[in-house]
Order: structure tokens, then C-alpha cells, then sequence
């Protein structure tokens, strides 16, 4: 049987894993992963840098219609990596000066438009998995397979927390975990597009899965679908 390429979406709280489990469905499938929050926190570097007031619609109008973002491969590791305006901002959107802000500006409407029109476009050629809050919810309604993922809380902050730690000590778990309740409340409370469980999604916890255990796990609900694997 010929492969029918689907699309994938991964929603779900903060820090419960989702682009972990993205980049090793798309590297198995041979699809290209989407990380959607890359989008809204390189939108939310360019309002910080150029002191956009962001609660002035006419403002965010004007900088959305300055912002080129493009995903480009990492021919290093073969990752794919987050441009703003043509410079390589992967490793400065990850910084919590921008964590702090991104759940405010994500819930701008306008912004969500910018955003969700681009992600659109790049699953029409389907064999995408996507990962972020509103995916299988607005992005992609009709998605073949959709998955939810949520995790302890406290392992998704020990988590974050290990990852923030690498690139600055000074953080701590506290920053870490109040940052994490802040942004998970923001998104879940937002009037556009909140985060919710699609009805059709499947619920992935993985509080007590290794990375190995949730791909094999993703695996066989992809071979379920006709004509995937
Ligand atoms: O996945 P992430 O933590 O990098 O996402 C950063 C923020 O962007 C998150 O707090 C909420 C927002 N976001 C969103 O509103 N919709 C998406 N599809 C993806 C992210």
C-alpha cells in the first residue's frame, strides 16, 4: 500500500515533552516538524527589541507587517531552527525574559492570525507533525491524528528547569515553576483560540514514559491510521 502522508498534531501544557515527541515522529516519518511556539516567541523578541505597545492594535498591525519568520534547517544536526528577519533566533526565544511575555502576546488576535495563517500554509502538503496549543483544535481541524500530552507538574518543572539551568545557573526552580502556572493559565484562559483538548484527541501522559516508551507509544497509534506506515 502507498504511503498516505497525514498530518499530526501535538497540543498540551507547558513543558510536558510535546516538541520532544514531534521531532521524533517527524524523524521516524520522514515529516517535517513545526514547532508553533517558536513562531510566538519570535514574534514576541521582535515587540521587546523594537518596544512595540502591544496593547495598541494600530502598533501590532505595524510590527506584524515587519516580521518575516521562516523555519531553516540546521544542516549540523539536521534540526530545524527559528528566523526572524533572516537572523537565527533559536537560542535567544528560549530565554525567560521572553517566556515571561509570550503567553500575553499569544493571546493577542491579531497575532494569532499572523501566526496560525503561516502554519496553515505549511501543512498543505501534508507528512507534518505540528506541535503547540491550538493545533488540532483551529490549525488543523481535520488533523488524522491528534494527541494531547500533559505531565506531572512537577516533573514539567524539574524539566524546563534543567533545560533554563543549562544556558543560565542563576535560574531557579521557583522562576521556573511560576512561570510555567502563569503561562499555562494565559493560555488556557484566552478569549482566541485557548487550549483545550480537542474531542478527538488522544491524551498522552507521559509522567512516567521515557522518550523511548511515548515514541513507541505515538508509533502505534500513527500505524493505525490507513495507509501510515
Ligand atoms: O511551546 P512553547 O512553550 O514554546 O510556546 C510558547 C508560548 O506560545 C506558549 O506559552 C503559548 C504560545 N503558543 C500558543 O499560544 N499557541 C501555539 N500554537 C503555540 C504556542
Amino acid at each position: 500500500m502507498a504511503n498516505k502522508k497525514i498530518i499530526i498534531t501535538i497540543d498540551g501544557w507547558s513543558s510536558c515533552g510535546k516538541s520532544t515527541l514531534a521531532k521524533q515522529l517527524a524523524r521516524e516519518l520522514g515529516y517535517v516538524y513545526i514547532d508553533s511556539g517558536a513562531m510566538y516567541r519570535a514574534i514576541t523578541l521582535y515587540f521587546l527589541r523594537n518596544h512595540t505597545n502591544w496593547n495598541n492594535h494600530d502598533d501590532v498591525i505595524d510590527a506584524l507587517q515587519h516580521i518575516k519568520l521562516e523555519f531553516q534547517a540546521n544542516h549540523k544536526n539536521g534540526s530545524s531552527e527559528m528566523y526572524l528577519n533572516g537572523e537565527n533566533v533559536e537560542y535567544v526565544i528560549r530565554d525567560l525574559v521572553v517566556a515571561e511575555k509570550v503567553s500575553e502576546i499569544a493571546a493577542i488576535k491579531e497575532v494569532r492570525e499572523f501566526a496560525v495563517k503561516q502554519q496553515q500554509a505549511m501543512g498543505a502538503g501534508k507528512g507534518i507533525v505540528m506541535d503547540g496549543r491550538d493545533i488540532g483544535t483551529v490549525v488543523f481541524p481535520n488533523a488524522e491524528l491528534k494527541l494531547f500530552m500533559t505531565a506531572d507538574n512537577e516533573v514539567r518543572v524539574k524539566r524546563r528547569y534543567h533545560e533554563l539551568y543549562e544556558k543560565n545557573p542563576n535560574v531557579t526552580m521557583d522562576e521556573v515553576r511560576q512561570n510555567l502556572e502563569h503561562r499555562d493559565y494565559i493560555d488556557s484562559h484566552r478569549e482566541v483560540s485557548p487550549l483545550r483538548k480537542a474531542e478527538d484527541a488522544i491524551v498522552l501522559d507521559n509522567t512516567t514514559l521515557t522518550p523511548k516508551e511515548q515514541l513507541a507509544l505515538a508509533l502505534s497509534w500513527v500505524s493505525e491510521k490507513p495507509g501510515e506506515l
